[in-house]
């Protein structure tokens, strides 16, 4: 059968999408106008935050969390070698170390028994946060790791980049949604084309902390405040002459070491319209994950899949399968274009340079020889799905 190409995840953008982006694109603003304002209170709305800050990508967004929280250089971090290098390079950025802690083997999440073995093993004071990742979709238990985190004074950082619409229920029962700041200091997310929310490039962070909160404003751009309240100058200074009563209109002030990592409001406005359409996107995540999970269980070549999981977000859906090269190339053959998702991070050569090596991390190692990312986004049609579905038993049953 002559199929066309399936990739392991992909943008949907609908002819709404385009429509938004035009109007915007002939608005009178291109960057920072009002759909980035619009978009930002529309998206701590859906995961139920106080504020949210919209960024140029999801890396920009980790720096400017690892800044805010101020991470300095020597501060030790604990994060997932299962993970995009991004949620460890931000510590990287500050001149902060990196501390790779192993994963559970059946969440792939970062195991917060062997995070906490860590933390017994060093006084006080040596660690200063957490970046958990909600891996794949699937939400960490933040309550657990926020207990944690308050005996030992660490900061949380969640990247929940694969995990808007995620959730987890905590020991009331209540349902905690990915990046909604209860737990976490700060969350980030990522639009970028394969997440569940695309803006070309784009990012988020959430917050409940009002300090925080003000501090990413000026970090996003250069450092820069309009906002008179703030200003630390003299309103003489200001203005060039004596005797003032107010600060000319003109004034703004750096006052501290930012950046420019600013979403255009084209972006926004595109992300706004993405939003809009989340939840449904979810659900149908939610059924393809469902459909993978009763296709492969028992399967003897099988050796774990991410599973139908509550709360779950589904922006991957991976299986651990025997002879991973050979079904890759298989699919590959079949135009099925499967994904590794990661190479544990602690053994990129960046980080081995730093003392990182085999064995570090052993359950994240072996669940890097088996992990496969299959097709998973929402208009992956049934007959498709079953494509997939039907590549992989013929690949091992013929
Ligand atoms: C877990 C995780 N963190 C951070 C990022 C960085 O996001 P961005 O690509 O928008 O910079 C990604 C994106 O791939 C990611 O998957």
């Amino acid at each position: 059968m002559e199929n066309k190409a399936i990739p392991y995840g992909r943008q949907n953008i609908t002819d709404e999408d385009i429509q938004v982006v035009i109007e915007t694109l002939k608005s009178d603003y291109l960057t920072q106008g009002p759909k980035i304002e619009e978009f930002e209170v529309a998206f701590a709305k859906y995961v139920g935050s106080k504020y949210a800050v919209a960024l140029a990508n999801g890396t920009a967004a980790l720096h400017l969390c690892a800044l805010a929280l101020d991470v300095k250089k020597g501060d030790k971090v604990i994060t997932t070698p299962i993970t995009f290098a991004a949620s460890a390079n931000c510590i990287r950025y500050c001149g902060g170390e990196v501390v790779f802690s192993d994963i559970d083997p059946e969440t792939y999440l970062l195991d917060i028994n062997k995070v906490r073995n860590l933390l017994e093993a060093s006084p006080k004071g040596t660690y200063k946060g957490i970046v958990p990742v909600d891996f794949a979709g699937r939400a960490v238990n933040l309550e657990e790791f926020r207990a944690l985190a308050n005996e030992y004074d660490l900061w949380i950082i969640e990247d929940a980049c694969h995990a808007p619409g995620g959730y987890f229920t905590d020991s009331k029962g209540e349902i905690q949604n990915c990046g909604n700041g209860k737990n976490a200091d700060l969350a980030i997310f990522s639009f970028h084309p394969v997440k569940h929310i695309a803006s070309g490039e784009g990012g988020m962070i959430t917050t409940n902390d009002k300090d925080l909160y003000q501090k990413l404003l000026m970090l996003r751009t250069h450092g820069i405040t309009k906002d008179a309240g703030l200003f630390q100058n003299t309103m003489d200074f200001a203005a060039g002459v004596e005797n003032q009563s107010a600060y000319p209109g003109w004034y703004m002030e750096m006052q501290t070491l930012g950046y420019n990592y600013r979403l255009t409001d084209f972006q926004a406005a595109l992300g706004l319209s993405q939003l809009n359409r989340a939840d449904e996107g979810i659900i149908r995540r939610r059924e393809i994950a469902l459909n993978y999970a009763n296709a492969f269980k028992n399967k003897p070549f099988i050796k774990g899949q991410s599973d139908s999981v509550e709360g779950h977000a589904y922006h991957l859906y991976v299986i651990e399968a025997e002879d991973r090269v050979g079904l890759y190339n298989y699919l590959r053959e079949h135009k099925i274009f499967a994904q590794i998702h990661y190479i544990p991070c602690h053994l990129m050569p960046y980080y081995r340079d730093l003392g990182w090596k085999e064995g570090d991390n052993p359950l994240s190692e072996d669940y890097y020889k088996y992990c496969i990312s299959l097709p998973m986004y929402p208009t992956l049609s049934d007959k498709e799905q079953t494509f997939v579905i039907n590549s992989i038993n013929n690949f091992y049953i013929g």
